[in-house]
C-alpha cells in the first residue's frame, strides 16, 4: 500500500518562496515541505546579484515603481508593483531577523547596482547571495517543529476535488513520486502551495540548475488555472561562455552577475571595442531584454561565437571582495578577470510568466495558491527588473501565509480521501533512451525557434515539434512506471506549448517577446491569459486516446 501523508499546508518547493512561506505559517500550522532533491536544489541557491528594495534615504519607492515599470515595456500591474516595493523594507527585515547578515560598508549597507535600476538598491551577500538567503532559511526551517520537510520527492500533480467527483472543487493534495523508494505517495492537504521555481530548463542553454522544470506552471495549468505571459522568458545577457564551464558546475551555464556590470563591467565585441551605446542611452545597465537581444545582434552580425565583459580595470581587490564566486568560477577555467574580460554569452534565466494569482497568491482553483517564479502576479511585466525576483518571493510568500492563516479558521475541513496511486496495469520503462532523446530535442529546437529573435515560422515549427513529442510523452507516461524524467519531461513539454501558444498570440514586439514579423509595440497591449478548456487535461492531449489497457497513469492523472 502507497505510504499517505496528512498535513495542514502542503509546500511543494523549499526555494525562497516555498522556506519562506513555510516559515510564516509555522507560528501557527503544522506544514509540510516536499522537494526533489536535497534542500538547496532551487535556483535560489544560485542567486548573485541580490535583493532590490528601498533602504537608503536618498532612494524612494516611486524610484523603485518606477524602474519596475519601465523595465516591464507596459504590462507590469501597478498596483501590484506598488503592493511589492512597499512591502520590500518590511520582507527584508524579515530575513535579517532570521539571520541573514547582508554586505555593510561605512555605516550601512552595501548596495550595488544592475540594470534597469536609476539608483543603487540592490542588497547583497558578496556574489552569492541566493546562496545567503537559501542557508538562513534552511537552518530555521530545518530548527522550527511545526515544519516538516521531505526531499527526495517530485510532485505529479495537484489533486482536486472535482477529479475525485466531489463539490465544490477545492485543492485536496498532490500525488508526490519518491525517487529513493520508486513509489507514488499521497500527500492529503486542505492547501496546497505550488513554489517549484520556474521553467528556464525549457531551453538548452540555461543558467538555471536542474529541475526549473516548469513543474508547478504545468500542474497547476493540467489542474484547471489559468496561466499568463509565457511567452516572456528571460535571458541573460551574460554566462559565462567556455566549453568546460557548463560541464564544471553540473549544470546550466555559469552566469556571470549583472552587478559587474553594475560596478562599471563593459561589454565589449571580439576586437575589443564597445557597442551598447549604439542599442540604449544607458549602455551595459539598460534593462536585461535590450542586452541580450543586442548582444545577440551583435554575435550573429559578426558571426562571434561570444562577446566579453570586462572589469579588470577594476582593483583587484575590489573585484576580490565584491566577487570571490565568480572569480573564482572563472579562474577555475583558466580566465583571470582581475586581468582579462570573460566571455559570455546569452542564456535562459527567468520565467516571467506562471500562475496566474491574486494579491493572496490565490491561483483559480480554492486552496492553491503559486509563489515565487511559478507564478505570475504582473510584477515583472513584459521583462523583470533585476533583483525583483528575490523580493516577489519573500513579500508574496508572506501575503500567502497570512491568506492562509486567516482561511484556516474560517473554512471547513472536509477530508477527500483520494485513492491511492494506481500502477497495477502499467510497464516498466523499455526505452528509457526515447526519454534523453526528447529531453534533448525539445531544449534544442525551444533554444532555436522561440529564443531571443522570434518569427511565426519559426513558431509553427516549433508548434509542430511540439504536437509530435506531446502525442509521443503522452503515450510512454500513460503505459510506463513513472521516473522523475519522466514525469519533468511531461511538464517540460507542456509548458512549451503554453510558451509557444502565449508567443503566437502575441502579435506585437515587446519586454522579452521580440518578433521580426512584428517588430513595434502595438499602444494598448495586454497579458497574454492562456484558460484552460472545461475539460483541462484534454486541452493538452488531444491526440488520440492510447489503448485502454495502458491507461493507468492517465487514470491517476485524471484523478487529480
Ligand atoms: P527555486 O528557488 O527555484 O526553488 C524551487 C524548488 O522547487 C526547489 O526546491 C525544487 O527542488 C522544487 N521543485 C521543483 N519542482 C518540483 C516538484 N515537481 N516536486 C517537488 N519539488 C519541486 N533573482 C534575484 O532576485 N536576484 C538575483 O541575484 C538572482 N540571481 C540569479 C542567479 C541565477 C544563476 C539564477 C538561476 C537565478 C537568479 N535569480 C535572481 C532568480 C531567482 O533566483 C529565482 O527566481 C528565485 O530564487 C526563485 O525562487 P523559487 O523559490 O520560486 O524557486
Ligand atoms: C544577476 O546577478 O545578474 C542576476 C540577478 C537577477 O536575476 O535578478
Amino acid at each position: 500500500m502507497a505510504k499517505r501523508h496528512r498535513t495542514d499546508v502542503l509546500i511543494i518547493g523549499s526555494g525562497a518562496a516555498g522556506l519562506a512561506t513555510a516559515l510564516h505559517l509555522a507560528e501557527t500550522t503544522r506544514v509540510t515541505v516536499v522537494s526533489k532533491d536535497a534542500i538547496k536544489g532551487g535556483a535560489t541557491n544560485w542567486a548573485q546579484g541580490g535583493v532590490a528594495a528601498v533602504t537608503n534615504p536618498d532612494d524612494s519607492f516611486e524610484s523603485h515603481i518606477a524602474d519596475t515599470v519601465a523595465a516591464g515595456a507596459g504590462l507590469c500591474q501597478e498596483d501590484v508593483v506598488r503592493y511589492t516595493v512597499t512591502r520590500a523594507p518590511n520582507a527584508i527585515k524579515h530575513v535579517v531577523d532570521l539571520g541573514l547578515e547582508f554586505d555593510r560598508h561605512d555605516d550601512g549597507l552595501h548596495l550595488t547596482r544592475e540594470g534597469g535600476h536609476s539608483r543603487r538598491r540592490v542588497l547583497h551577500v558578496a556574489d552569492a547571495t541566493g546562496a545567503a538567503i537559501a542557508r538562513t532559511l534552511n537552518e530555521r526551517a530545518m530548527q522550527h517543529p511545526n515544519i516538516e520537510i521531505v526531499s527526495m520527492r517530485v510532485a505529479i500533480d495537484v489533486i482536486t476535488s472535482r477529479k475525485l467527483g466531489q463539490t465544490p472543487n477545492r485543492a485536496v493534495g498532490a500525488y508526490v513520486y519518491n525517487t529513493r523508494s520508486d513509489t507514488v505517495e499521497v500527500f492529503e492537504a486542505p492547501y496546497v502551495v505550488l513554489a517549484t521555481g520556474g521553467a528556464s530548463k525549457v531551453y538548452v542553454y540555461t543558467s538555471n540548475p536542474e529541475g526549473a522544470t516548469g513543474d508547478g506552471i504545468a500542474m497547476a495549468w493540467r489542474a484547471g488555472c489559468r496561466v499568463a505571459n509565457m511567452e516572456f522568458n528571460q535571458f541573460h545577457p551574460t554566462c559565462l561562455y567556455h566549453p568546460r564551464a557548463a560541464r564544471e558546475t553540473g549544470r546550466g551555464s555559469f552566469l556571470i552577475s549583472e552587478a559587474v556590470r553594475g560596478e562599471g563591467g563593459r561589454l565589449l565585441l571580439p576586437d575589443g571595442s564597445r557597442f551598447m551605446d549604439r542599442f540604449d542611452p544607458r549602455a551595459e545597465l539598460a534593462s536585461r531584454d535590450i542586452v541580450a537581444r543586442a548582444i545577440d545582434h551583435e554575435m550573429k552580425r559578426l558571426g562571434a561565437e561570444c562577446v566579453f565583459l570586462d572589469i579588470s580595470h577594476q582593483r583587484s581587490e575590489f573585484i576580490e571582495a565584491h566577487f570571490p564566486n565568480i572569480l573564482s568560477r572563472c579562474l577555475g577555467v583558466g580566465i583571470d578577470m582581475r586581468r582579462e574580460p570573460i566571455p559570455v554569452v546569452p542564456a535562459a534565466h527567468y520565467t516571467c510568466g506562471g500562475v496566474v494569482v491574486d494579491l493572496a497568491s490565490r491561483a483559480d482553483i480554492p486552496g492553491l495558491y503559486a509563489i515565487g517564479e511559478t507564478a505570475y502576479t504582473g510584477l515583472h511585466g513584459a521583462n523583470r527588473l533585476a533583483s525583483n525576483s528575490l523580493l516577489e518571493c519573500l513579500v508574496f510568500a508572506e501575503a500567502a501565509a497570512q491568506d492562509i492563516a486567516r482561511r484556516r479558521v474560517v473554512e471547513p475541513q472536509v477530508p477527500s480521501a483520494p485513492p491511492d496511486w494506481d500502477e497495477s496495469r502499467v510497464s516498466d520503462s523499455d526505452e528509457q533512451v526515447v526519454l534523453a532523446h526528447n529531453w534533448t530535442e525539445l531544449r534544442r529546437f525551444m533554444w532555436d525557434y522561440v529564443g531571443i529573435v522570434r518569427t511565426n515560422k519559426r513558431l509553427q515549427r516549433a508548434q509542430r515539434r511540439i504536437d509530435l513529442l506531446r502525442q509521443e510523452i503522452h503515450d510512454y507516461y500513460a503505459r510506463h512506471r513513472l521516473s522523475a524524467d519522466l514525469i519533468e519531461l511531461r511538464n517540460l513539454v507542456h509548458v512549451a506549448e503554453l510558451i509557444v501558444r502565449a508567443a503566437v498570440m502575441r502579435k506585437e514586439s515587446r519586454g522579452l517577446h521580440y518578433t521580426l514579423d512584428y517588430p513595434r509595440p502595438v499602444s494598448r497591449p495586454s497579458p497574454s491569459i492562456l484558460y484552460p478548456a472545461a475539460d483541462p487535461l484534454d486541452v493538452l492531449q488531444p491526440l488520440a486516446a492510447p489503448p485502454r489497457r495502458a491507461r493507468r497513469n492517465l487514470a491517476n492523472t485524471a484523478a487529480s
